[in-house]
């Protein structure tokens, strides 16, 4: 069905847009696109290497990996919101006739054909792209670890299951259709998808996070100050004045535009969306930096509770790695909360500082856009080796080495020791539930 809303809807703009004429303006799509934040699409992220990873006198015996699901329809806000751009475009069309803006006639014929109709009852499904995303993820990680991840599907070695979300069940299905061939994958069982998941989206039903993060003013202050900064101002002029609109815009409005860029990028996998013509790299790198600013607040190394919690899903791995009989492939589909949190609690990615309003850090690793991209995903794969089992960790199927580890394969029980903690600490109704000393 979601395929053919999405034709539906791009049919009209998907000509012509091809090919590239040279820019008067010095926009280059690829510096605008890789500053997409948690809209960036997973085609521009991945390992295309997908030879089987190889260590001599191991074997990869089991594979645990959580999945954020892929690129979806925007929320009912933001379909709300897009459809109001409407009216944007014959502005920005309107004003370039008397000879204000700065876009050339390329861009202004993108403009022309833009149109958007996508229904509010859709809000949030996964798109074609994000089945893409899942069935080729799928086929590089079965290549890379062939013995951990079977090609013929058995309920007694696979695992899987989703979020109660249409978009995380439809990720976990296209993924199977990727390891499977057609005939087998219909026969795979998910796990029930449950209500409240404190393992797949712990934070949901965690009171005092929600109460002393999500719903604390605080945890959006850095955000909003910088929402009011000389940097944001000086952004939101040239963006104004680039579309030809005589009035700075808002906010509001140059975010919505930003947002429409992302979404519009990550549906198709060669059109170029209109209003990623409002910015080039320094402006898109602002927007992102806004964006970043909430996420790592409320979402990463802001408030310690928010990744203390998600040992929920780091004790569950390595529970699973132990349990005999158990399935030796578990693919958990989830959301950008999720890995978000699980990223920091392994320490990954950490800024030397807090991210503040004061300045961009234009090389930090803790950016969105490479993270926490749409298809985001984690893999933990144990090794069997001749000295003993080892943990591979792969995030965005790069190799990666924790920092609590000296290679990049590591000792399970090194691991073990570190995260003492969250294996046997792990007191979710004591961490999470409200009590009185908390006001
Ligand atoms: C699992 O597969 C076996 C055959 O391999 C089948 O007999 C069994 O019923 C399946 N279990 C479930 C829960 O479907
Ligand atoms: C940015 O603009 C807003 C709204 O016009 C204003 O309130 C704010 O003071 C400006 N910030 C700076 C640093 O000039
Ligand atoms: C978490 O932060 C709170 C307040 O910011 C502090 O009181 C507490 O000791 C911290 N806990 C841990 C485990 O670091
Ligand atoms: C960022 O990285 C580039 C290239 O590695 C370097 O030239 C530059 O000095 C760095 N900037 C900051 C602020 O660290």
């Amino acid at each position: 069905m979601i395929i053919q809303i999405m034709n539906f809807h791009f049919i009209s703009i998907i000509v012509a847009t091809f090919y590239q004429v040279p820019e008067i303006t010095a926009f280059s799509f690829n510096d605008v696109r890789n500053h997409l934040g948690t809209r960036t699409p997973y085609r521009f992220k991945y390992n295309k290497d997908d030879s089987r990873i190889i260590f001599p006198g191991c074997k990869d015996v089991r594979i645990w990996m959580i999945i954020r699901h892929g690129t979806r329809l925007p929320s009912a806000e933001d379909i709300v919101g897009i459809n109001t751009l409407r009216d944007m475009k014959h502005e920005i069309l309107l004003s370039h006739k008397k000879g204000q803006g700065e876009l050339n006639s390329e861009q202004l014929k993108r403009f022309d054909k833009w149109s958007s109709n996508i229904v509010v009852e859709e809000e949030k499904y996964l798109t074609h792209e994000g089945q893409d995303e899942m069935i080729l993820l799928a086929e590089r990680m079965q290549k890379r670890f062939p013995n951990a991840i079977k090609s013929k599907y058995d309920n007694n070695t696979f695992y899987f299951k989703y979020t109660a979300t249409q978009r995380a069940q439809q990720s976990a299905r296209y993924f199977t259709i990727g390891l499977f061939e057609k005939k087998n994958a219909q026969t795979v069982i998910f796990s029930p998808a449950n209500k409240v998941d404190p393992i797949l989206r712990f934070y949901k039903h965690c009171d005092k996070w929600q109460k002393q993060v999500k719903k604390n003013p605080n945890t959006y202050k850095e955000q909003k100050l910088f929402g009011d900064s000389r940097t944001m101002n000086d952004t939101l002029e040239i963006v104004s004045r680039k579309l030809g609109f005589d009035k700075v815009l808002s906010l509001d409005k140059v975010n919505l535009m930003y947002v429409t860029c992302g979404y519009e990028t990550s549906w198709l996998k060669h059109y170029i969306s209109p209003w990623c013509h409002g910015f080039d790299k320094e402006t898109a790198e602002v927007l992102e930096y806004y964006h970043d600013l909430k996420h790592y607040w409320m979402d990463s190394y802001g408030h310690n509770l928010t990744y203390r919690q998600a040992c929920m899903a780091i004790k569950t791995m390595f529970e699973d790695f132990k349990k005999k009989n158990y399935p030796h492939a578990t693919f958990l589909f989830a959301h950008s909360g999720t890995l978000l949190k699980i990223l920091t609690h392994l320490q990954l990615y950490k800024p030397s500082a807090p991210l503040t309003a004061d300045a961009i850090d234009k090389n930090r690793t803790w950016r969105t856009s490479d993270i926490d991209c749409f298809a985001s995903n984690l893999a933990f794969v144990l090794y069997k080796c001749e000295d003993g089992d080892k943990v591979l960790v792969l995030h965005q199927e790069k190799v990666i080495k924790l920092p609590m580890c000296d290679h990049e394969l590591c000792p399970l029980a090194d691991l073990e020791k570190h995260f003492y903690e969250s294996i046997y600490n792990c007191d979710y109704s004591d961490m999470c539930s409200l009590d009185t000393t908390d006001t």
